[in-house]
This record gives C-alpha cells, sequence and structure tokens, in this order.
C-alpha cells in the first residue's frame, strides 16, 4: 500500500508519500480499501503537533474515509469483504489502505457517494451535536454561523435550516457568502467589508441572533458574542483563525446567556450510542435532500499537499475530497 507518512510534525513539507506493508487487520479490526478521504482543518494541526491529540511517531495522517472493506480480523460480525463502508478514525485515512475497530465503521447506505460519505462523518457529526444537542436549536430561532462556507460551517448552515432556524451565514469574501446563499443561508454578512454587529443588529430587528456556531475565533468572537440575544448560546466550535479568544464573563451575565464547548469527536467516543442515533437522523436528511456536503474541490490522494496550500491560503468552499483510483 501507498500512505502519507508524517514522522517529523512540523508541517505540510515534512510529510511523504510513501509505499509501505499493508496491515493485517487484528481482533475486531478491518482492513479497508480507501476509495475517498477529505480534509479537515484538524488534519493541518496534527500534523504540526497543534492538535489536541498527539499521535505516536511515525502515523499517517487523515481522519475520514469512504472505501470497501478488503479482510477483516477475529470477532468481527458486522462487516464482511466487500461492504461499503465510512468511517472516522483521526488518523490513516491519506493513503491507499487503513486498518480501523470495526466499531469506528458504518455501512454505506446506496444513495451515498464515496465522496459525500468521506466528507460526511466529522463536518455533520460536529454540527449536529451542536447545534441540537448542546444548544437545542428551536425552529423560528436565529443562528448565525462563522466561517459558514468552511466544511463544519457550511454543514451547520444545513443542519440549522433543516431544523427551521433563520440562518445567517457569515464568512470573509461575497463570493464565499454567495455559496452559503446557495446550499440554505437566509442572509449573509461579509465579515471582512462590514461591520458584522451593525449588520446583525439590523438583520434580528436588534434583538441579536440566539445561537452563534463559531470555528473561526479569533477577534471577532467578542464582538459576536456582544451581539447575542437574551438566553443566547454561544458554540465553542474551534480556532481556524489561529487565535484562542477570551471573553469577559460578564457578557454572560448580562445576557443570561451560556458558553457551550463542542467537542464531537469525544462525544463519538464516549457516547457512541447517542452519536449513532444522530447519524440515522443525518441520513435521513441526506435522503430527503436536506443536506449534502459542499465538495469544491476532488484531487488525487497524491496531492494532498496541494489540498493543505489550498486550505491555509482560504481558497476552498466547503470540503476537498482525494481520491484514489
Ligand atoms: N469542536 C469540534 O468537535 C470540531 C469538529 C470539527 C472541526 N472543528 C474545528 O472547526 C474549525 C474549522 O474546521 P473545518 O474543518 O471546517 O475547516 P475549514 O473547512 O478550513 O474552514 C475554516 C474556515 O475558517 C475561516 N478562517 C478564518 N481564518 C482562517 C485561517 N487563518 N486559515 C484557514 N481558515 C480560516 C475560513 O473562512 P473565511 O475565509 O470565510 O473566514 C474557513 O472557511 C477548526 O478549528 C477545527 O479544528 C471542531
Amino acid at each position: 500500500m501507498r500512505a502519507w507518512i508524517c514522522d517529523n510534525p512540523t508541517g505540510t513539507d515534512a510529510i511523504t508519500w510513501k509505499e509501505i506493508p499493508t496491515p493485517e487487520p487484528g481482533e475486531g479490526e478491518v482492513l479497508v480499501s480507501i476509495k475517498a478521504a477529505s480534509l479537515n482543518f484538524l488534519d493541518f494541526l496534527i500534523i504540526q503537533n497543534k492538535y489536541q491529540i498527539k499521535p505516536q511517531l511515525p502515523f499517517v495522517p487523515g481522519a475520514e474515509f469512504a472505501g470497501v472493506v478488503e479482510a477483516v480480523g477475529k470477532k468481527v460480525i458486522s462487516l464482511k469483504a466487500g461492504d461499503l463502508v465510512a468511517g472516522f478514525t483521526g488518523t490513516g485515512a491519506f493513503g491507499t489502505h487503513v486498518v480501523a475497530p470495526a466499531e469506528r465503521l458504518g455501512h454505506l447506505i446506496p444513495d451515498f457517494s464515496f465522496e459525500d460519505a468521506a466528507a460526511f462523518p466529522c463536518t455533520y457529526g460536529t454540527s449536529y451535536h451542536a447545534l441540537i444537542d448542546r444548544a437545542a436549536v428551536k425552529a423560528g430561532e436565529t443562528v448565525l454561523v462563522m466561517g459558514a462556507s468552511g466544511g463544519v460551517g457550511s454543514a451547520a448552515v444545513q443542519v440549522a435550516k433543516a431544523a427551521g432556524a433563520t440562518v445567517i451565514a457569515a464568512a470573509s469574501s461575497d463570493d464565499k457568502c454567495a455559496v452559503c446563499r446557495q446550499i440554505g443561508a437566509d442572509f449573509t454578512i461579509n465579515y471582512t467589508s462590514a461591520n458584522i454587529r451593525n449588520e446583525l443588529k439590523t438583520l434580528t430587528s436588534g434583538n441579536g441572533p440566539d445561537i452563534i456556531f463559531d470555528p473561526v475565533g479569533g477577534e471577532l468572537t467578542e464582538a459576536v458574542f456582544r451581539s447575542l440575544a437574551w438566553k443566547g448560546r454561544y458554540l465553542v466550535i474551534g480556532f481556524a483563525q489561529g487565535k484562542i479568544p477570551s471573553l469577559p464573563l460578564n457578557l454572560a451575565l448580562l445576557k443570561d446567556a451560556s458558553i457551550m464547548g463542542v467537542f464531537w469527536g469525544e462525544f463519538s467516543k464516549r457516547e457512541p450510542q447517542s452519536d449513532g442515533d444522530n447519524f440515522k437522523k443525518l441520513t435521513a436528511l441526506y435522503k430527503a435532500g436536506k443536506i449534502k456536503p459542499l465538495i469544491e474541490h476532488k484531487l488525487p490522494m497524491q496531492e494532498l499537499q496541494k489540498a493543505f496550500a489550498l486550505i491555509t491560503a482560504r481558497q476552498v468552499r466547503g470540503k476537498i475530497v482525494l481520491v484514489n483510483d
């Protein structure tokens, strides 16, 4: 098999595409021939040793994939060779094959393409857990999504819309805002050119958004937090801008507001039953045509470094998917 290897976690230049022995699946494990894998921001952090989870070196980066089961280890009863699967394993996806625990893989329903399935678990799992489990969004509420054309942002726009919310999508360019409207956002704000606090005031008749979904962080966090509605919920998703912001806590007091942390990867491990239930509902939304991954680039697996360059240049709308022939 071939895979991208990270043995020196100092960034995208230090990873190499190598021939390595194909591993055998152990007890409870499955060998998957990868057809498609998608990039997440965590892949970029993990190869720089900046993610909260630090894999033992060397490792194969790549958190999620879809493919075909080639072999199963002992005591695997849920899967067999030839099954089509998708999964989120945190590492291992950027190659031609991966060995993964059977319990981390799900059967692909017939309508799912490999590309959509590879781009699905992390972004939709996170958005659903955040908006439905944590913030308990209700129909008619207003949700502000920051970085709304990104991977997790575009999924949040769709999940919030499917829940009956009014969605304000915020992004850094008019072009990205246009994409957000195409995937269902009711209103958009270009936070590079507009004053986001004034725009939020106008769009919500002075009330502010009930929920803020923020995967970006940085200097806009305090500004948008100040715009929250009474009893608002601020969802801490991530810090793509690089800076982890801090907030004066009196702002939460003044609005009866909640600051809610979201860590979908850990939730899916600690509460697999609830996560599984969420995915049944997400699959139904996909089948009904209410959610669909926004995939802007489809590149050969060997072009991972080009994919990372597009993400760091903020040139991606939605997801990048890497495919094996
Ligand atoms: N908490 C969880 O469970 C969880 C799960 C998944 C992801 N996350 C986190 O959510 C964040 C977004 O992940 P993602 O996979 O959706 O990433 P992504 O597709 O690259 O999107 C990130 C968005 O952030 C904005 N951004 C602002 N400054 C940026 C910068 N310096 N570099 C790159 N993007 C920048 C960009 O939108 P604009 O150009 O419009 O500003 C971009 O669309 C990451 O921090 C990730 O770790 C958390």
